[in-house]
Parts: structure tokens; C-alpha cells; sequence
């Protein structure tokens, strides 16, 4: 592959400055973050109220943790615009969860805040080794979700072509790809594999594509998968973070020259970990529940969001920013089976190691006579029935070896696994 390391002169100052001027803005942005959001939003002059706090109190980093936390049903209690701290009027945009559970969070832009967004991805294109003059499809869906338009401003900030694609219509992906040479790849992990299925179908050579880098992110993905997407399409493939309640695609990004983690981008988002249940906070390194602060966003601040992701803070190496390891699961999406906990991540590590299976694979959870089930569908990665099976055995006694869980693995046909246009859905609770 490509050395595409991006040359030093190319980034922005801050990217590799000390830690004690990232600290000292990250302060200076803090006292302004936390003063924007009490003077401007009821919510949080309420919560910081009853916690007794004011901002005036921050007077080193530190402090941040006397202020309370904020969390996602804080966002749907104000819906649709309550937790904007500027007139509707200065919002230039607004993007939304998809609202499958309750009520959707709405998130707003101010035109600084677009700005900010689009230099934020475009900083991640760059340390993802895209470069100005590249062509970057982008298959992340267009619209409320926050991943095709977030996407598709960094790249164009970045002075590369876009191609503005959005998800579905698969052997069309590929048709454009090859035909407009698209050298950047940004889609979900999940549909980047949909795509390889279909490059396959086409009796096209993926490792002939014109792609170098591919940016994947908006649903957990492992180092295991890494290797399969890289090794099948002979490109860089790096991870991409980033939720729409501190912003969008870009909060953290993966370094090609490295990708040992997202580095955080400090300089606007301040990053914490706590103990999922005390809400403590932990010493870097060790794993446990990712708040973030916003320190610059006008429109829709956000102080100490909960955002439910399980990781780490690591030290930085190719830049002076803390990297986050890769996103283990959710709190939410952690499955309990029979009093084993299990994170769809490490069934996907699992099925990885097992040649003859393909990387799809989708769980699903029964219960009968009050004990929970749980089976894995999963395809045969050739024609050929009879590994496949020895295959599905190997995985069976791989997964209760080291997760500690007994599974069912049912091997479908090729295409019987449901294939994702986005975001994968791994988990069917039938319980
Ligand atoms: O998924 C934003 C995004 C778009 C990120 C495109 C990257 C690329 P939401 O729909 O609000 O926003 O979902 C955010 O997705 O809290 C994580 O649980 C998960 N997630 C996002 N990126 C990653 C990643 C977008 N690289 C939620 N690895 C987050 C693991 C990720 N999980």
C-alpha cells in the first residue's frame, strides 16, 4: 500500500503543538463553552443550579467534574429546539437522529459552526491520507443523519472532488467508483463489505479498484476487519468518529500512518471517561463511559454528554491529541446471555478468524423455557458446504472458549444474512 502519511507542513498547528498549549486553550475554551451554555439554554442554568455550580467555578480543567452530566433524554425533553443557545434564527441547519426509539434529538448548526464542522473533517480526510485534488465518494446516507453531508463538506473543504452518492443501489456503487475513479472511499464499515460483495458480483478485481483510503465509521468495526477490508480492496482503510449530539463524522479521526485509534480532536471537544455507573472519572488508559464537552459550538452546546460509548483515552502518537482505543460496544448494546455479558464487537472478532466463513453475520436472541438463546447467522465465504459447516464448528467452540457463552451458529446461504446500506443492524432481540 501507499505510504500517504501527510506531509507535517501540511496540518494545523495544533495538531502537533505541546500539551500544555493544547491544555491551556482547551481551559480558555472551556470558561466560554460552559458560561455560553449557562447564560443561553434554561436546561443547563437549571442543571447547574441544582448541582450548585457556576461557571465561574471552573478554574482549572479539572473542575469540569463538579458540573453535571447531560444525557440523551435531556436532549428529547426539549425537543425540537430547546437546547439551542442562539435565536432560531442563527441556526443555519439542523440534522436528527432517526427517532426509532421515542421522540428524535434535533441538533443545530450555526454558520461558525458548519465552518468549524467542515474544517474538523476535513482535518480527517487529511490524516486519513486523502489529499486536496482527490476524488472521495460518499456513500454515508444523505439528509437528517448526519454522516453523507458532514462527510461531503470536509472533502470539499479539503478541495477534493465529491461524489455525493448516499447509500443503496449497490452495483451502482461500484459503477461509480471505477468510472469516476474515486481515490477516498467514506461509507459504514458494514456497506463498505456490501460493496466488496458487489465488486465480486461484477466479476471486478477489488484489489484493481482505483481506492487508496477508505473512512469508515458510524457503527463499531474491529482491528479484524480492518485487516479483511484492507487486505480485499488493497487500500488504507481508518476509522472515523463521531456522534450528532457533539457534532457529526469528525469528532475523532484515525491516523494512516499509524491507526492506533481515533485521535480526539482537543481542540474542540474535551474528552472524559467515567465509571458507567458512578460516573467517576477514570485515569487515561483505562476503559469505561466517553463524555464529551464542547468547547466552540455556538448553536448547540453540549456539557459533559453522556454518549454511551465504552473505550479509552491513550496518549498521543502521531499527533499531540489523546487517541480513544477502538469503540468496544455501547452500554446499551451490551448483550447479557445466561449472565455472560457479550458486545456484537466481539462475535465480529470471532468470525473474523474463521476463513471460510464471509465477515457478515447478524445475532439473534430467543428464549425458551425462561433461558436465553442467542444464534449467530453467518455465510459460508466460498461455495462450499462442507468446510462451511467444520467452519461454523470452529466458530461454536471459539466463541464459548474465549467470550465464555454457548451459541447456536446457523449458516445460511450466500446472501441470506441481511446486508446493511448503513448502519448494520447486528442485534434481533426476540425476547
Ligand atoms: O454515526 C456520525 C458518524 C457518521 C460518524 C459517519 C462516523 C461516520 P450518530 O448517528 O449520532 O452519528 O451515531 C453516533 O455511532 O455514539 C457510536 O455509538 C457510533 N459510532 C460512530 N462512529 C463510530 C466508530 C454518527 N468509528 C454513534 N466506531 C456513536 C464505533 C461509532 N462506533
Amino acid at each position: 500500500m501507499l505510504d500517504l502519511t501527510p506531509p507535517k507542513r501540511s496540518l494545523d498547528p495544533i495538531e502537533i503543538a505541546s500539551r500544555d498549549e493544547i491544555s491551556a486553550l482547551q481551559l480558555e475554551r472551556m470558561r466560554w463553552s460552559l458560561s455560553h451554555a449557562y447564560d443561553n439554554v434554561p436546561f443547563y442554568r437549571q442543571s447547574f443550579e441544582a448541582a450548585g455550580v457556576h461557571p465561574d467555578d471552573l478554574k482549572h480543567i479539572e473542575d469540569l467534574s463538579r458540573f453535571p452530566f447531560t444525557v440523551k433524554q435531556d436532549l428529547r425533553d426539549n425537543y425540537p429546539f430547546g437546547m439551542f443557545a442562539v435565536p432560531r434564527e442563527q441556526v443555519v441547519r439542523v440534522h436528527a437522529s432517526s427517532g426509532t426509539t421515542g421522540k428524535p434529538t434535533v441538533v443545530g448548526y450555526t454558520q461558525n459552526d458548519i465552518d468549524t464542522w467542515s474544517d474538523l473533517v476535513a482535518r480527517s480526510l487529511r490524516a486519513s491520507g486523502t489529499r486536496p485534488g482527490d476524488v472521495v465518494h460518499v456513500g454515508y446516507g444523505y439528509g437528517l443523519f448526519t454522516g453523507g453531508l458532514g462527510a461531503h463538506y470536509g472533502a470539499e473543504r479539503l478541495g477534493c472532488t465529491v461524489v455525493p452518492v448516499s447509500g443503496g443501489m449497490t452495483d451502482r456503487q461500484v459503477s461509480l467508483i471505477e468510472d469516476f475513479g474515486a481515490t477516498t472511499i467514506m461509507v459504514t464499515p458494514s456497506y463498505a463489505l456490501s460493496i466488496l460483495d458487489a465488486y465480486r458480483e461484477a466479476g471486478l478485481d477489488p484489489r484493481q479498484s482505483p481506492l487508496h483510503v477508505g473512512i469508515f465509521g458510524a457503527e463499531p468495526w474491529t482491528n479484524a476487519m480492518r485487516n479483511e477490508i484492507e487486505q480485499s480492496f488493497d487500500m488504507h482503510a481508518v476509522d472515523i468518529y463521531g456522534l450528532s449530539e457533539v457534532m457529526g463524522p469528525g469528532v475523532a479521526n484515525e491516523c494512516v500512518e499509524t491507526k492506533d485509534g481515533p485521535v480526539i480532536w482537543e481542540d474542540h471537544f474535551y474528552p472524559e471517561i467515567v465509571d458507567p455507573q458512578t460516573g467517576e472519572v477514570l485515569p487515561d488508559g483505562e476503559e469505561g463511559e466517553l463524555v464529551f464537552t464542547s468547547l466552540t459550538k455556538e448553536a448547540f452546546p453540549v456539557i459533559r454528554y453522556r454518549t454511551r460509548d465504552l473505550t479509552r483515552l491513550q496518549p498521543g502518537t502521531a499527533r499531540s491529541m489523546r487517541r480513544m482505543a477502538k469503540i468496544t460496544g455501547r452500554t446499551d448494546d451490551m448483550l447479557i446471555v445466561r449472565g455472560v455479558n457479550v458486545f456484537p464487537s466481539q462475535i465480529e472478532e470471532q468470525l473474523m478468524h474463521v476463513p471460510d466463513l464471509a465477515p457478515h453475520f447478524q445475532i439473534e436472541l430467543t428464549r425458551d423455557d425462561r433461558l436465553d438463546q442467542m444464534c449467530v447467522a453467518v455465510e459460508p465465504a466460498a461455495q462450499n458446504p462442507e468446510a462451511s459447516l467444520q467452519a461454523a464448528k470452529t466458530l461454536k467452540e471459539n466463541i464459548k472458549s474465549r467470550i465464555g457463552v454457548s451459541v447456536e451458529v446457523s449458516v445460511k446461504e450466500v446472501g441470506g444474512v441481511p446486508r446493511s446500506q448503513g448502519k448494520a443492524v447486528r442485534v434481533v432481540d426476540k425476547r
